[in-house]
């Protein structure tokens, strides 16, 4: 059942503004637009900045640096770490307090695309308009560079982390990108090339191969209020995992390599189960329209301010990359 009226579909601007008149409505929510453009740009500089002086502090080999510049400053979209901003603000945490995570799901999410693009898995040569990292630098130095993202994520998480945050970071990052989290989920994807999954099995794939660095991130920082439980919030990193991972099917079918960076027609080149093979891109979309209005019900029952959460959950939604 979705616990939301149908307004809900429509940004707080529009609510507010439906007795103004239509000119200036829109105005109102080109600004909201903007603004939110705007917050998602600075996020985006300050987890880069983030990332750029930890590897100038840390990397003592020059091909390595390149390869890892290479994976992490080719135009990601950092949503994981703009949803962990995001979370922030909800939860009233300053965003120094939650930099650490930030630059460590990133990192961790890199390392998984470094991998995810080798022969032996997905096998796509091209990665955010780039060649993939194997491709540039070669196989070797790619499963490399994978292994020291991943390794680099806990280093930056215990760099920046308070005495009181750590065990719980570590634990958090290491669940949602383990063998419990997106290794299973990315064992499922490859098992799913041999025989068709059912949706429910389907679903167990996609919120571990995605949703959970989407539950982590959001996870990362309520672990900074101890002893207050955040169930909507977390509920809405599960929906909105799905969300993401079905437009990601979507796009995979639907997309222009050239907007998306990287080649359409993976999943079906190496046979995988997915959103649209197993519902068909209609019933597709529609799940995704659910997934995006269940997501946004968890948000109406959040006390603090949730804007850039739900911004941020219609892009993951409409995204065309
Ligand atoms: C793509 O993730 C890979 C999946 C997890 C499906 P993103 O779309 O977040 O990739 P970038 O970082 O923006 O390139
Ligand atoms: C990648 O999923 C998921 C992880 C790397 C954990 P996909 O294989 O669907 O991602 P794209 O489509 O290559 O970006
Ligand atoms: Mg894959
Ligand atoms: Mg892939
Ligand atoms: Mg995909």
């Amino acid at each position: 059942m979705v616990e939301c009226s149908k307004d809900t579909l429509y940004s707080r601007v529009t609510l507010l503004s439906r007795a103004t008149p239509i000119r200036i409505r829109a105005k109102m929510e080109k600004d909201s637009a903007l603004e939110f453009e705007r917050w998602r740009e600075k996020k985006k500089i300050r987890v880069n900045e983030l990332l750029d002086r930890f590897i100038e502090a840390h990397c003592p080999s020059v091909i390595l640096e390149k390869a890892l510049r290479h994976a992490l400053f080719a135009g990601g979209k950092r949503i994981r770490p703009l949803i962990i901003y995001a979370t922030s603000e909800a939860l009233g945490v300053e965003a120094s307090q939650v930099d650490p995570v930030s630059a460590a799901i990133e990192m961790m999410h890199s390392y998984s695309l470094v991998h995810d693009d080798l022969p032996s898995m997905d096998d796509d040569d091209f990665r955010r308009g780039k060649p993939a990292v194997h491709k540039e630098f070669g196989e070797a130095t790619a499963v490399l560079t994978g292994d020291a993202l991943l390794t680099y994520s806990f280093e930056v998480l215990a760099d920046g982390a308070t005495d009181l945050a750590i065990p719980d970071w570590t634990k958090i990052l290491a669940k949602a990108g383990g063998a419990e989290g997106m290794i299973y989920g990315q064992l499922l994807d490859i098992e799913s090339s041999e025989s068709l999954l059912s949706l429910k099995e389907l679903e167990l794939m996609h919120r571990k191969k995605t949703g959970a660095l989407f539950s982590a991130s959001v996870e990362l920082v309520t672990a900074l209020r101890p002893g207050e439980s955040f169930p909507e919030l977390h509920l809405f990193a599960d929906h909105l995992g799905l969300c993401f991972q079905i437009r990601d099917d979507l796009l995979d079918v639907q997309g222009k390599p050239e907007i998306m960076g990287k080649p359409a027609g993976s999943d079906k080149k190496n046979n995988r189960s997915t959103f649209v093979s197993i519902l068909g891109e209609e019933e597709a979309e529609r799940r995704l329209e659910y997934e995006l209005e269940l997501s946004l019900g968890c948000l109406q029952k959040i006390e603090g301010d949730t804007t850039n959460l739900e911004n941020l959950a219609r892009l993951i939604a409409s995204r065309s990359h």
